[in-house]
C-alpha cells in the first residue's frame, strides 16, 4: 500500500519497539536485536527523506530505560555511536540535520562526544531534521519547562498570568529554543504495543497513533508506507465536528 505523496505528514514520530522480542524469536542476545534495530532506523531515516517528510523523531532511549541491565544500557549507547560514526558522512551528504531530544549529558562520555560532533557537523543542513529522543521522557521535559518558567517568574521576568501553552511548549526539547519542530501529525509504535510510554505527551495531544505489529528490526519501507497510508485515511477533527 502506497502513501499519497501529496498528503505527507510534516512530522512523523516513531516508538521503535520490539528489539528484545525480535532477538528472542531468533534465539540471539538482546543486543543483536538492538543492532538490527539500528539498521532499521537507518532505513527509515533514508526513506523519510525520500518521502519528503520534514521531521522524523525516533524514541531511542527513555528516562525509564535506565532500569535495564548495565550491559544492555551501555550496549545500546555503543551501537548508537557506531551508527552515528559510520553514517555521519552520509547524513551530511544527504543534508540531514540531527538533533537530540533529551538530556544526553547523562550518557557515557564517548557516546556523548560522538553525538556532539554529529550535532555540530550537521547543524547547518537544511533537509530532513532527524530528532533522536535519548534519555527522553515526556514528563521530564514538562517538568524542566515548568522549572524554567517558575524561575523566570520568581525573578520577576514573567507574570504568571502571561504563561501560555506557547510558553510551556517553547521550553520543551521540541520548542523554539532547541529542536524547533512542529507537533507530530503521526506517532507510529511498532511491535503491537498500544501505549505511549512517556513519549511526546505534550506534543502528541492531537497526533494520530498508528500501531504496527511488526517488530522494529523488521520494520521496512513497505510497512512504513502502510502506516502513513493508515494515517492518511483518518478523519482528523481536533475537537470540532
Ligand atoms: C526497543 O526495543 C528499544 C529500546 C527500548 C531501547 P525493546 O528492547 O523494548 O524490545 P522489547 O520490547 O523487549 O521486545
Ligand atoms: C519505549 O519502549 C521506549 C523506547 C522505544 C525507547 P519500552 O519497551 O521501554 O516501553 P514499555 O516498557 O514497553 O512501556
Ligand atoms: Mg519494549
Amino acid at each position: 500500500m502506497k502513501a499519497d505523496r501529496d498528503r505527507m505528514p510534516k512530522h512523523v514520530a516513531i516508538i521503535m519497539d520490539g528489539n528484545g522480542r525480535w532477538a528472542k524469536s531468533k534465539g540471539v542476545p538482546r543486543l543483536m536485536g538492538h543492532r538490527a534495530g539500528m539498521e532499521a532506523m537507518k532505513r527509515i531515516v533514508d526513506y523519510s527523506d525520500k518521502l519528503g517528510i520534514k521531521y522524523l523523531t525516533v524514541y531511542a532511549f527513555s528516562t525509564e530505560n535506565w532500569k535495564r541491565s548495565v550491559e544492555e544500557v551501555s550496549g545500546i549507547f555503543k551501537l548508537l555511536v557506531t551508527f552515528v560514526n559510520r553514517d555521519l558522512r552520509e547524513l551530511i551528504d544527504n543534508n540531514v540535520k540531527v538533533k537530540v531530544l533529551g538530556d544526553y549529558s547523562a550518557i557515557p562520555d564517548d557516546s556523548r562526544k560522538a553525538l556532539e560532533k554529529t550535532l555540530k557537523d550537521t547543524e547547518r543542513n537544511t533537509g530532513l531534521q532527524f530528532n533522536i529522543a535519548l534519555n527522553y521522557g515526556g514528563r521530564d521535559e514538562i517538568t524542566r519547562s515548568t522549572q524554567r518558567i517558575a524561575k523566570m517568574a520568581a525573578e520577576g521576568r514573567i507574570n504568571p498570568e502571561d504563561v501560555t501553552e506557547e510558553t510551556i511548549g517553547k521550553y520543551l526539547w521540541t520548542g523554539a529554543e532547541y529542536a524547533d519542530a512542529p507537533d507530530p501529525e503521526l506517532i507510529i509504535r511498532t511491535s503491537g504495543e498500544v501505549r505511549l510510554s512517556n513519549f511526546l505527551l505534550w506534543q502528541g495531544a492531537y497526533s494520530e497513533i498508528v500501531i504496527s505489529d511488526v517488530l522494529w528490526p523488521d520494520f521496512d519501507e513497505e510497512e512504513y508506507e502502510r502506516c502513513i497510508a493508515e494515517y492518511q485515511s483518518r478523519d482528523r477533527r481536533f475537537g470540532g465536528r
